[in-house]
């Protein structure tokens, strides 16, 4: 009986499915509003409570419990709940046993991939391809749909400036601009064309805001933002993402200049909702509800959830306080049925806008798309496009797989198939990691590959293998040493002091290079690692992040030649710690160093007088410059520029110029460019960075070719915050258009 009746059940989701293929993305959601007011007018106060909390699989330990808290209405949404059959039954007693039959939100974490892992986002951001990473959440929305899962915590689009942070490794780095042409995105992909289709993912953009800039890069630490930083640089994907049409912004755990996000007003209310019109709801982070206790902002999770409340915190992740409280807080008159019926509005428009009170099911068939050959092509590709060369001395890369007898290959990265899928890949599978050591061999061959880890993993002292890997090297003719982070080394709660190799990795590194054979060097981390000393030791350099599943034969194709590394740096690398924060866009100083002043640590003469060194804006250990700058890669042919031209050398404050410049393959090798455009506004109301990124293109050029590329700016692009309200202002600027931010073709032009 139950079996006949589970399979009416299929038969009726099979049905559905059909048809809703064939809705109109429109229909459905137009009404959204109608339809959750005259839903809201139906619900008694418990099942108002219900939409507003979210619960993790487990929270009930008994199963009979968890189906009477779907009937009841207690909950509206799920995290870390899927699988087909487990999310259809849920759905169906949420849908046919309880008394409004309101569908549940199934949360998960899909940051960089489902089953097929994508590189993660900073590796993603490297590719400067917003089309391809939106083919990427694309991917895994269809792959995360098919077991049930119709909202993504994603994408995490905290600008950051410490490579010490964890998290770094799951947003696009340090640039407002790149970071939003990926956020809008990563949000496209996810949604997809149609919000009804089931293979959509309602997209979270998160985490709200300012999370990025916890200091010394400690997580859940302190953040202070100056109100310009917030709104011309943190808020910016916010905004991309908000425009792309993110369906739910997520609060964060931080707090932000003394206010907490899950409490914070003016984030929550003024810009959110007053500013850009937001109409999705807005869900607090993992308990950051019950931490404003913590924070020192509410007295008691009473306090904390009225103050979630207030602030517009509209849905309640994975902890109970406004299940607890909500009821006392309104006969208490310390919250309004006005707020609750807000924030339960906000939650049931989604669920209308996504179509799930006509389909909150899942095709069980879906999920035969898991992993598909094209899936992890694309993953291939976006691993290859994703890694930036930062060396490669006397053309040392690529191998030729043909006339290269042997290679060794060395390091505790090169087989360590769950390293290489990165932080947040809860759903990836180790065994389908194809690693650089598999690639390699299944290229030239076990005979012709001398593998020895080295290490057995990234933080291992212990050099025993230290001999038989340099043995291994001695009878090749080339060492590939593929060294980094675990993936446990980045991430959530992630953070380090100290961003060097850690373990013996850089004493492995030296002693290779001692050898004398050529040594190529493969660093696959979760965050920009200070590898000056190992840049200098190697003679080919690939950053590789953790590059995901297909993480091998995207870097065999680099390695021997299919095609030319492409990547870009999203974010400055520094020489050590001490230089953190270190962002391209900084201001200038009234003191800007030179190399006419720095005098390094080491060449002051003793008892020098005071005055002697100049006075200028540098570390006398570092100097003023980065170990890399923001933008930068190589690639196996040489670009060149020239005929940079504008429309016109001057435009109004609504105006728009064309920018046009030509850029030659002047090398032996096909390969991808990406052609960044950046300005410099001189003067302003407030001090402006020395330059912004205001456009990108990758673009491809054969060898011998040379294409226009061809940029609008709009004085429009040129707007910024200036502590009291949002402008272009009329004056003189610089624009280059180059290979990277430190160098291109210059020219002027003016605002009127
Ligand atoms: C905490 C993380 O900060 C957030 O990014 C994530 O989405 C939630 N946990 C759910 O796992």
């Amino acid at each position: 009986m139950i079996l006949f009746k589970h399979s009416l059940v299929l038969l009726f989701v099979l049905l559905i499915i059909g048809t809703s293929s064939c809705k109109s993305g429109g229909s459905v959601s137009d009404d959204a509003d109608d339809r959750a007011a005259a839903m809201l007018a139906r619900m008694t106060l418990d099942e108002k409570i219900g939409q507003m909390s979210q619960v993790f699989d487990g929270f009930f330990s008994d199963p009979e419990q968890f189906k009477q808290a779907i009937r009841d209405g207690r909950f509206g949404s799920m995290l870390n709940f899927f699988g087909t059959e487990k999310v259809n039954e849920a759905q169906r007693i949420a849908v046919e046993e309880s008394r409004l039959g309101i569908p549940l939100l199934i949360g998960r974490d899909v940051i960089h991939g489902y089953r097929t892992i994508f590189p993660i986002p900073l590796g993603m951001a490297a590719s400067w391809n917003p089309e391809a990473v939106k083919e990427a959440f694309r991917i895994s929305a269809v792959e995360a749909s098919s077991q049930g899962i119709n909202w993504a915590f994603a994408p995490m689009i905290d600008i950051t400036w410490d490579p010490r942070w964890g998290r770094i490794a799951e947003g696009c780095g340090e640039d407002p601009y790149l970071a939003s042409t990926l956020a809008y995105a990563m949000v496209q992909g996810l949604q997809g064309d149609s919000l009804t289709d089931p293979a959509s993912l309602a997209a979270c953009a998160k985490h709200f805001a300012g999370y990025g800039f916890v200091e010394a890069g400690r997580d859940y630490n302190t953040t202070y933002i100056s109100e310009p930083i917030l709104r011309n640089v943190v808020l910016k994907p916010f905004k991309a993402a908000k425009d792309a049409g993110a369906l739910t912004f997520m609060s964060g755990f931080t707090e932000l200049n003394g206010v907490p996000t899950s409490a914070n007003e003016f984030i929550l209310k003024r810009i959110l909702r007053d500013e850009w019109g937001f109409e999705g709801f807005v869900i607090s982070d993992w308990a950051s509800v019950p931490q404003l206790v913590d924070q020192g902002y509410a007295y008691d999770e009473k306090d904390a959830a009225a103050k979630g409340i207030i602030a517009g915190v509209d849905m309640e992740m994975a902890t109970t306080t406004y299940f607890e409280n909500i009821k006392s807080l309104l006969d208490e008159k310390k919250i309004t049925m006005e707020q609750i019926d807000n924030a339960v509005r906000n939650v049931l428009r989604v669920k209308y806008k996504m179509g799930l009170f006509e389909n909150p099911y899942v095709d069980p068939a879906a999920e035969k798309k898991i992993l598909d050959p094209s899936f992890l092509e694309h993953a291939r590709k976006v691993a290859r496009q994703s890694t930036v060369m930062l060396k490669n001395e006397n053309s040392t890369l690529p191998l030729s797989s043909e006339k290269i007898k042997s290679v060794a290959v060395i390091g505790p990265l090169a087989d360590s198939p769950r390293d290489q899928m990165g932080t947040w890949s809860f759903d990836g599978l180790p065994e389908n990691s194809v690693t650089p050591l598999k690639a390699i061999r299944e290229l030239l061959g076990d005979t012709r590959v001398n593998f020895v880890p080295g290490l057995k993993y990234s933080r291992d002292k212990n050099k025993d293998q230290f001999s038989a890997a340099l043995a291994a090297a001695g009878r090749s003719d080339a060492t590939l040493l593929f060294i980094g982070e675990e993936w446990i080394l980045s991430g959530e709660g992630q953070s380090r002091g100290n961003i060097d190799l850690p373990g013996a990795q850089s004493e492995l590194l030296s002693a290779l290079a001692a050898t004398g054979k050529p040594l190529v060097v493969i660093v696959m981390a979760g965050r920009p690692l200070a590898i000056g000393d190992e840049l200098n030791e190697s003679d080919a350099l690939l950053y590789a992040w953790h590059g995901g599943t297909m993480a091998g034969p995207a870097l065999a194709d680099l390695i021997f030649g299919k095609e030319s590394p492409s990547g870009k740096l999203p974010v400055t690398f520094v020489k050590g710690e001490g230089q953190i924060p270190f962002y391209y866009y900084r201001n200038n100083t009234g003191r800007p160093a030179s190399d006419d002043t720095w005098t390094p640590i080491d060449e002051i003469p003793v008892e020098n007088p005071q005055s002697s060194l100049g006075y200028e804006s540098y570390h006398l250990d570092y100097g003023y410059t980065p170990l890399l700058p923001f933008g930068y890669g190589l690639s196996y042919t040489t670009f060149t520029y020239g005929n940079l031209t504008l429309s016109d050398d001057a435009m109004s404050t609504t105006g728009s110029i064309t920018v046009k410049a030509g850029v030659t393959n002047s090398g032996a090798w096909d390969a991808d460019e990406i052609v960044q455009l950046y300005i410099r506004d001189r003067v302003g109301s407030i001090t402006r960075p020395v330059k912004e990124l205001k456009g990108y293109k990758r673009i491809h050029i054969k060898k011998g070719e040379t294409a226009v590329v061809e940029f609008i700016l709009r004085a429009e692009d040129l707007a910024f915050f200036n502590g009291t309200e949002t402008l272009t202002e009329p004056g003189e600027f610089d624009i280059w258009i180059g290979p990277d931010s430190d160098t291109g073709l210059h020219a002027e032009f003016i605002i009127e």
